[in-house]
Parts: C-alpha cells; sequence; structure tokens
C-alpha cells in the first residue's frame, strides 16, 4: 500500500499527529483498562459490562470516558481449526459481539488487545502473520479500538522469548501489517463512528514518537507504569521531552492511570492524573470502580483537568525554566510546565522532588506576556485570581494546575 507515504505529509493545521487523517484519536482517548484489575481474570463480559454500567452511574460518562478496553487473555489459547480467533468461552459465554452491541447502546465504545508477536504477552495467539484476517474478525463484532503490544516478535533468541533483548530489527517492521489492515479497514468506512483506534504498545523501542503518526492513532511512549511513584517519575519526567510529537490524530500515551491502589499517596495520585491530563496523554483508568475510594474518584472526575485534556488544540504542555529556576534533573519530574490551549495556556505547577512554594511571574510563562494582568483559576483548589502571577503552596509529590486565559 502506497497511503503511508502519501498521508504522511502533513497539514500545517493539524500537525505531527494527524498523519493518517482518518478522522479517528483527534483527541486522546479516555477510557478504562481491565489489566490492573485483575489481570487475566478481568478479561470478560462480566467485567467489560459492569464497568459500562459504572461509566454511566457514576458519572464517568458525562466526563468524556468512553472505551471500555479488554486487554490481555480475552481468547482461548489456540485459534480454530480456520485460524480464527476464539473468544474464550468461560469469560464471553454469548461471545463478543452481544457485549459490543450493549456497550454501544450506552453510547459508549468497546476495546480488545492483540500482539504483533506469535503470541501475547499472556502466551495467547498473537497476530503475526494474521493481521488481516483478526482485523475482518474484530470490526464483524464492532470493536472500536486495538492495542496491540509486542511480545515474542521476531527476535535473534531462539525460541523467541517473551520481551525480546536483541531484536531483529525495527519494530515499526511487525506493526506495519497490522497498520495496514486497521488503516485499510478504515479508508473503507464512510462513518467515523465505524473506525477502529489502532494503539501501538511497542514500550517506545525505536523512538515510536518519531513514527507513531504514520502507524497509529496513539503509541506507548515506554515501559509500563508498574503503579509505583518511580513509574510517574519516569514515565512522567520524560514526557517533557517528546511532547513536540503528539498532535490530532497522535498522541504519546503515558499508559494506563495507575491511581486507586495503595501504591502511591495521595498527592502522588494527583500529580499522576494532571501531568497525564496536560501531556495529552489518553486517560485511561487502570483501576476496579468497584473498589475506588471517594478522594481517587474525585481527582478523576476533575473536569477542569479533563477539559485541558481534551482541548481541541491537543498541544501538549511542556517544561520551561523561568529565571532563577534550577535545570531540569534527568528522571525527575520539573516544578515548570506550561502549554497551549484553544482559548488560553495552561501552567502546571509540581513538586516532584520537594514541597514547597512554587510560583511563576506570568511574563516568563511561553505564550503569556508582561505588562498585563490575566484572569486564571487552579483546577485541584478551584482558587481563581486576575493578576501578574500566581504562586501556591504545595506539598512533596502534589500539583497545581492553573488555566489562564486569554
Ligand atoms: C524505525 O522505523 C521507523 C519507520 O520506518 C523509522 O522512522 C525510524 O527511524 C526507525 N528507527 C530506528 C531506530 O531505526
Ligand atoms: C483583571 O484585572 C485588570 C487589571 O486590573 C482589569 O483591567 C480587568 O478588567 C480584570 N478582569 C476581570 C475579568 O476581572
Amino acid at each position: 500500500m502506497t497511503w503511508p507515504n502519501v498521508l504522511l505529509v502533513t497539514s500545517g493545521l493539524l500537525g505531527v499527529g494527524s498523519a493518517l487523517k482518518d478522522g479517528i484519536g483527534l483527541k486522546p482517548h479516555m477510557g478504562w483498562s481491565s489489566w490492573n484489575v485483575a489481570q487475566c481474570n478481568a478479561a470478560s463480559a462480566k467485567y467489560a459490562l459492569d464497568t459500562a454500567n459504572k461509566f454511566v452511574s457514576m458519572g464517568l460518562k458525562d466526563l468524556g470516558y468512553e472505551y471500555v478496553n479488554i486487554d490481555d487473555c480475552w481468547t482461548t489459547k489456540n485459534r480454530d481449526s480456520q485460524g480464527k480467533l476464539v473468544p474464550d468461552p468461560s469469560k464471553w459465554p454469548n461471545g463478543i459481539k452481544p457485549v459490543v452491541d450493549q456497550i454501544h447502546s450506552m453510547g459508549l465504545k468497546f476495546g480488545l488487545y492483540g500482539c504483533a508477536g506469535a503470541q501475547t504477552c499472556a502466551g495467547y495467539p498473537g497476530s503475526e502473520g494474521r493481521e488481516k484476517s483478526d482485523v475482518a474478525q474484530l470490526t464483524s463484532w464492532g470493536v472500536d479500538f486495538w492495542k496491540y503490544d509486542n511480545c515474542y516478535t521476531p527476535c535473534r533468541q531462539n525460541p523467541r522469548p517473551q520481551t525480546c533483548g536483541n531484536p531483529t530489527g525495527n519494530s515499526s517492521q511487525w506493526y506495519a501489517p497490522m497498520r495496514d489492515a486497521v488503516i485499510g479497514y478504515n479508508t473503507q468506512q464512510t462513518s467515523v463512528a465505524k473506525k477502529m483506534h489502532f494503539n501501538l504498545c511497542n514500550w517506545g523501542r525505536d523512538n515510536v514518537w518519531t513514527w507513531g503518526a504514520g502507524y497509529g492513532h496513539s503509541w506507548r511512549m515506554s515501559v509500563d507504569n508498574w503503579g509505583d511513584w518511580a513509574s510517574v517519575e519516569r514515565i512522567g519526567s520524560s514526557a517533557a521531552d517528546i511532547y513536540q510529537f503528539s498532535a490530532p490524530g497522535g498522541f504519546n500515551d503515558l499508559d494506563m492511570l495507575y491511581l486507586g491502589s495503595s501504591k502511591i499517596n495521595a498527592n502522588q495520585e494527583k500529580l499522576h492524573f494532571a501531568l497525564w491530563a496536560i501531556a495529552k496523554s489518553p486517560l485511561v483508568l487502570g483501576l476496579d470502580l468497584n473498589k475506588i475510594s471517594a478522594s481517587t474518584l474525585a481527582i478523576i472526575k476533575n473536569k477542569g483537568l479533563i477539559d485541558i485534556n481534551q482541548d481541541a488544540l491537543g498541544k501538549p504542555a511542556s517544561i520551561f525554566r523561568p529565571p532563577g529556576a534550577a535545570a531540569p534533573v534527568k528522571g525527575k519530574i520539573y516544578p515548570y510546565w506550561a502549554g497551549p490551549l484553544v482559548d488560553g495556556v495552561v501552567i502546571g505547577l509540581a513538586a516532584g522532588t520537594a514541597a514547597g512554594r512554587f510560583g511563576v511571574d506570568f511574563k516568563d510563562v511561553p505564550g503569556l506576556q508582561g505588562g498585563r494582568s490575566y484572569v486564571w483559576k487552579e483546577m485541584y483548589t478551584g482558587q481563581t485570581g486576575n493578576g501578574t502571577s500566581v504562586s501556591f503552596d504545595i506539598g512533596l509529590h502534589d500539583m497545581r494546575v492553573v488555566k489562564v486565559t486569554v
């Protein structure tokens, strides 16, 4: 197929992320994924429908949470005699399609998980060599989203290990056939509602952010978020270096929001959510909505942060260095972040390494000017003001996000 080369010519308006130009992924996707909830055991109709119901009853759907995504282990261990994937009958007693239909009837979307290698990470059938047939199967069920992992892919080790340390080539080689199958399907659809979102999960290998926009609608830019503070630091800090590769149609995926476990504290949860939001990461909940605490629920329902994440410009915030501030430290979350919005500028102030008083003069913020006042609002405290600067006392690992209206 010749389309990738043709379509890689991007328009100035839509930017780098729009290479596929099929109308999908114009904003970071929002939803839930089953993996962190109960790993393989959560890959079932029961979890999918329960989550869809919770999206509605808990007001999450109204805030934009849309995709109910089932991760690894939804099939049987073997394909059928025709080479088709078989939904595990103990997890999907009526198959996939009735579940998708029901989720669609609720105004939500449904996603599944596959893998570019011979097997998925948990050892279920991978899609290598079967890309077109698998996409035909998925789309016949109405699947809206396809996360595509990187286990058991071509490797110089024999037999291939789950995670290859010495690949035979660039992972784009094994993402291309699935990309062609998905986009081949998408380009035949007249309705955007029928198209499928293709999420690359190659763990940030081969600098995927530099080519992901020609392959999918979002791409994981790192290895997994393990749910600990070190993961938030590792992923959050590196997002600052690659912000320019996200744009409507293709976004850096910082991995699931790992809130609601006991691995990080309340401040760290606030920073995690806020940083993912302003970095324009997909907002995909990796938690059990049956067990969520009131404080975590309040964070994931922060409408101001969600609106910033879903801003139509789709430009991530990155770090800037105000006069007198220390230089960024690799692997640590820098205090000063800013990025453009359709109607303003977002400023993030993160106490990533120490508590303290953090502030900025608006004249030092990219996109703002000196010699005038700006109206602003902070998203966690609800504090508002009108002036030439802001500052806050911020506890260790907490964050404040200010929207400045211009
Ligand atoms: C991997 O392949 C992509 C797509 O062809 C290319 O843009 C990129 O430069 C390659 N990366 C490396 C590290 O070779
Ligand atoms: C903000 O302050 C400036 C300068 O004092 C004033 O001119 C402007 O009307 C104020 N805006 C609002 C919305 O209060």
